[in-house]
């Protein structure tokens, strides 16, 4: 996985935000993607303007469906022939932060069904065709440092979630080595500064089936303007991540062979390190600041 070019690459959630920066990078390497997300207009909008860089398609997908996701696959494998990339990066927030008991039970639905349920969809529909076709491939799944590294307790839905992707990723890493294959499995965590993209209003993606049941106020910290206030008041950098750059990180991670793709690993590495500390004694590991 050194040279992209002409490999075909899906990424789910694309039509914006980190997944449309993952597109940008990809195209700019040559490969051929596909992009797969559920809002509509935003996926006619991105694939009209990514179009202009290269080879890409849209394909209106609902990760939580695992029948749109197997449509994806279907449709994948008979127009482009294969899928070398594979990038299960939809994902949502549960529609605000809060105490634990007070998310409700449609919150954790949500959130699981795009975020967890979306991934295992991926890797259901996918990795058997992936493995089948004897070419190389690699599964990068996007976790959080929120949950993949340690919780931000008033994200706990969320955090839970995450820690789902990442710990899921490292069995499916595993089970993937003992094949033989050429195809592998990485956890991406999106990170160098702060992230401006539309995991702040995810609402807009919320089925009415998994609606809130009760009205309350947001939490604090649940939209971006708020959320860099609290970083720079907390004395935390608080500059934006150019998008298309992150995705450039997340191949080349892809092509130095990385499990972990992530900034600030040596941050993260003290933080678990502290966390192993506490759980050795029997104590509640300390939880990322924000
Ligand atoms: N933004 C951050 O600070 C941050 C930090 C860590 C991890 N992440 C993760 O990065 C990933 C991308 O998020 P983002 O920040 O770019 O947000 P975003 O909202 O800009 O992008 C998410 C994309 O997923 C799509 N989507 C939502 N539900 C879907 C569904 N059911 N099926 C298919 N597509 C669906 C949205 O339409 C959107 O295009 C997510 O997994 C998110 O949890 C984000």
């Amino acid at each position: 996985m050194q040279d992209l070019n002409g490999r075909m690459a899906v990424v789910t959630g694309g039509a914006g935000g980190i997944g449309r920066g993952i597109a940008e990078a990809l195209l700019e390497e040559g490969a051929r993607v596909v992009v797969a997300d559920v809002e509509e207009r935003a996926l006619d909008n991105a694939v009209g303007e990514l179009s202009e860089r290269g080879d890409v398609r849209g394909v209106r997908t609902d990760v939580s469906d695992f029948g749109s996701v197997e449509a994806l696959a279907s449709s994948v494998y008979e127009v482009e022939g294969a899928c070398h990339l594979l990038f299960n990066n939809a994902g949502v927030t549960s529609g605000g932060g809060g105490k634990p008991w007070e998310q409700e039970s449609n919150d954790w639905r949500w959130c699981y069904s795009v975020n967890v349920f979306g991934v295992a969809h991926g890797v259901l529909a996918f990795v058997p065709r992936m493995l089948e076709s004897g070419e190389p491939g690699v599964v990068v799944n996007t976790s959080s440092q929120d949950g993949g590294i340690a919780p931000v307790p008033y994200a706990s839905v969320y955090a839970s979630s995450k820690a789902s992707v990442s710990c899921f990723t490292e069995a499916l890493a595993h089970q993937l080595a003992s094949t033989g294959s050429d195809v592998r499995a990485a956890v991406f965590y999106p990170s160098g500064g702060l992230l401006e993209t539309g995991l702040w209003t995810a609402q807009r993606n919320r089925p009415p089936a998994l609606a809130r049941q009760r009205e309350r106020a947001p939490a604090p910290g649940t939209t971006f303007e708020e959320f860099k206030k609290q970083l720079a008041a907390a004395g935390l950098p608080t500059d934006t991540v150019d998008l298309t750059e992150l995705g450039r990180f997340v191949l080349q991670g892809i092509k130095d062979g990385k499990f972990v793709i992530s900034h600030g690993l040596e941050e993260a590495a003290d933080l678990l390190h502290a966390r192993a500390d506490a759980i050795a004694k029997g104590e509640l590991p300390p939880a990322a600041r924000l």
